[in-house]
């Protein structure tokens, strides 16, 4: 059925509880949306099993709204169907999934079988209950090595894929398509994101990685609040203006705005629609370090190392589709990601797991 979402209708959020799932919630929120959301907490902070993870508890800071929270796995299917007899959703924003690149290359079936497995448990559930509106959270990394900048969506995807995470981005993508080509009714947006970066304005939610961060901006961060060291760059022998590599951060309040404008074109697409959710900017690894030591007044020490293995050189997206359909356009600069994310980070030196004094929470 082609209506509107109303504003009272439930979403199903998956992996909401995560670093893009919370500041999207928080943008349904405030929209009036009814978010339902369901995580493990596998990379979540929560007091006890089965809590509002520390995230979702921001949130009601933040909005004063309350967050209807269950602790559901994906892969446990009869939990899953019992949440769709228990609430009538009109959408289903999927976010749940693991996400490191590097722990993908080292244990590729715990990937195959949480993301792949965990998507076709919740797209049966969703036709067992004809919801069939769907935003899923892809990622860039389908395109493999860009063989034309800016990336369009008119990009090959597939080819050159250097790791099981993005694999299962790509297949998962495939399996929508081949299944919004196969049964009518079926709404899904496909949304590719470049490289999130920052926090909400309030700093009390922010990325909080288990563990040393895999990705640039959270390791920039812990470097200038003081948790690691020294910052390695992983090489300096580019085709790009300083030799480092060069990417499309986006900030993930933009990147939250971008899924709300999705989840209301839903009802003017039919099938599957895969776009770009990036900001057509590319900046280098040295560009964002130093724009992250003007937002902190911090030093952050860095040595040049060896390239990392998988990694592309320059990529940054044609976010002109984006712009067109969902009437949607990235606005924050990355000087604003890098204000933004020193404010959570030198708030909460220690993320979610922070006592008001600072200090790491001992529970
Ligand atoms: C960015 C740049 C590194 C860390 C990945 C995933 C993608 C998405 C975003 C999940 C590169 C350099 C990094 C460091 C460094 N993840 N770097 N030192 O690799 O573009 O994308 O994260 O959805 O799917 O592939 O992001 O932040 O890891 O790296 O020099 O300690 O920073 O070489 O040039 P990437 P990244």
């Amino acid at each position: 059925d082609g209506k509107k979402l109303i504003m009272d209708d439930y979403i199903l959020v998956t992996g909401g509880a995560g670093y893009i799932g919370c500041h999207t919630v928080l943008e349904l929120l405030e929209c009036g949306y009814q978010p339902i959301v369901i995580d493990n907490c596998c990379n979540a902070t929560c007091d006890g099993v089965e809590s509002t993870p520390e995230s979702l508890k921001r949130i009601k800071q933040i909005t004063g709204k309350e967050v209807t929270f269950k602790y559901i796995d994906l892969l446990d299917k009869p939990r899953l169907l019992a949440l769709f007899k228990e609430f009538k959703f009109n959408a289903v924003m999927h976010f749940a999934g693991l996400k490191s690149v590097n722990e993908s290359i080292a244990k590729p079936m715990d990937y195959y079988e949480v993301n792949i497995g965990g998507t076709i448990n919740l797209v049966e559930c969703m036709k067992e209950f004809n919801v069939k509106n769907m935003v899923f959270s892809s990622s860039a990394t389908v395109y493999g090595p860009p063989v034309k900048l800016p990336v369009a969506e008119t990009h090959p995807v597939g080819k050159g894929l250097t790791n099981p995470y993005g694999k299962t981005k790509f297949f998962i993508e495939e399996i929508l398509r081949d299944l919004a080509n196969a049964e009518e009714g079926w709404r899904i947006m496909i949304l590719r994101y470049f490289n999130p970066v920052g926090s909400h304005i309030s700093g009390l939610i922010g990325e909080d990685p288990q563990g040393t961060p895999g990705n640039l901006m959270p390791y920039v961060a812990q470097v200038a609040v003081g948790r690691l060291p020294i910052l390695s760059v992983f090489g300096n022998d580019y085709k790009t203006h300083d030799g480092t590599g060069v990417r499309d951060f986006i900030h993930v309040v933009d990147l939250a705005k971008g899924h709300i404008a999705a989840l209301q074109k839903l009802s003017e697409i039919e099938g599957s629609k895969a776009i770009n959710l990036g900001t057509g900017h590319g900046y280098s690894v040295l560009d964002a370090v130093k724009a992250f030591e003007r937002a902190s007044q911090r030093d952050v020490p860095f040595k040049f190392a060896p390239r990392r293995p998988g990694d592309l050189g320059c990529v940054y997206a044609d976010p002109s589709l984006a712009e067109k359909l969902l009437n949607w356009k990235a606005s924050r600069t990355l000087d604003d990601m890098c204000v933004d994310l020193w404010r959570w980070q030198s708030k909460h030196p220690n993320g979610y797991k922070t006592e008001p004094n600072g200090n790491l929470k001992t529970s």
